[in-house]
């Protein structure tokens, strides 16, 4: 059966079917290929975006920006200080006035709730840019780049994240690994493990994709033959500065080191959202090596920097991706 995303909403990726998600997917490499070429792509003229931010961005945001006017549309920022949603207005009256005006809806916040209300109330097509539970338009961007590195096929790849796995970047990589069938091991320690309901939601999905969803204490079983190594940084937006002490002393031991890499498949690429605590030339960084001692927090500098490193490539697709999804859900 055709694809049609039309009027749709990206919330998160368990309300998309694996053909739904591929779709976007093989869209997003499309529009890679229209701006490498410099092809013009001004699809949809006429048309205006919002984006709702009440986090910080840069990858998200640019994205964002960029994509609507690659595509030809006006587009708003509204930074997480400067519009009266959720102090003076609630997201059901900020939603319904947003619908009137604009033609979908980005939004970065902290409640899966908002994002769904919003969509709820709106009647425009949202997008939700990270909340404190999934972070849907980076899985899109990720498998681009995961399918480009390895373009035989990504079913039946073994797809490893270390470190705090019930956060929004290790809820997300679960749920898309286990839709489009591949192997997802979270390496972490136990008490940082996702709620059993999305595990088992994830289970139920692999039994028809022939994806796995497995949990481990061992790095070194973790890494062995891994096509995949990502890792997200230890402290998520919205939780409090007072955790750092606890995250360093639990998630130290799932550092991504060379040594980690090694263990992996010899074609395996490392991959990381951003922004990386990879060495000290951030204020937290900096901060973060005086009070702790330690210059590299959730992977190591020679990894980062490393050749399997697709970081950058990643960061990249999120613009493409973007693009795709807001075409798809727009035209
Ligand atoms: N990966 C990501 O969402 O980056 P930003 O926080 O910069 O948007
Ligand atoms: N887990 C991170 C992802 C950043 C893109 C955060 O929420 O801050």
């Amino acid at each position: 059966m055709p694809v049609n995303l039309s009027g749709r909403s990206l919330l998160k990726l368990l309300d998309f079917t694996p053909d739904e998600i591929r779709y976007l997917i093989d869209l997003s490499q499309d529009f890679k290929n229209l701006k490498r070429t410099g092809t013009p792509h001004r699809y949809l003229e006429g048309k205006n975006i919002v984006l709702l931010f009440q986090k910080t961005s840069t990858r998200t945001r640019c994205s964002f920006e960029v994509a609507g006017m690659d595509l030809g549309m006006g587009v708003t920022y509204l930074d997480p200080g400067s519009s009266q949603m959720g102090k003076k207005e609630s997201i059901e009256d900020t939603a319904r006035v947003l619908g009137r005006f604009y033609d979908g809806i980005e939004f970065r916040g902290f409640k899966q709730s908002d994002v769904e209300e919003l969509a709820a109330k709106s009647g425009v097509p949202v997008w939700n840019g990270l909340t404190d539970e999934f972070h849907p338009t980076q899985m899109i961007a990720d498998m681009l780049t995961v399918k480009e590195n390895f373009p035989t096929g990504i079913k039946g790849l073994k797809f490893v994240f270390f470190g705090d796995l019930r956060n929004n970047m290790g809820n997300s990589l679960m749920v898309v690994c286990s839709k489009l069938g591949l192997h997802f091991v979270g390496c972490g320690p136990k008490d940082l493990k996702p709620e059993q309901w999305l595990i088992d939601e994830c289970n139920k999905i692999c039994e028809e994709t022939g994806g796995s969803v497995e949990f481990t204490e061992d790095p070194q079983q973790a890494a062995t033959d891994a096509n995949v190594i990502y890792t997200d940084i230890w402290l998520s937006m919205g939780e409090p500065d007072e955790l750092w002490a606890q995250r360093i002393k639990e998630l130290s031991p799932y550092r991504v080191t060379k040594e980690i890499m090694g263990y992996a498949d010899k074609d395996a690429i490392f991959m990381h959202c951003l922004p990386s605590f990879h060495d000290t030339n951030t204020t937290i960084g900096e901060e973060i090596a005086e009070k702790f001692g330690i210059k590299e927090m959730e992977v190591e500098d020679d990894v980062f920097e490393g050749k399997q490193s697709v970081v950058f490539d990643e960061a990249e697709n999120r613009m493409h991706s973007i693009k795709a999804i807001m075409y798809a859900t727009l035209k």
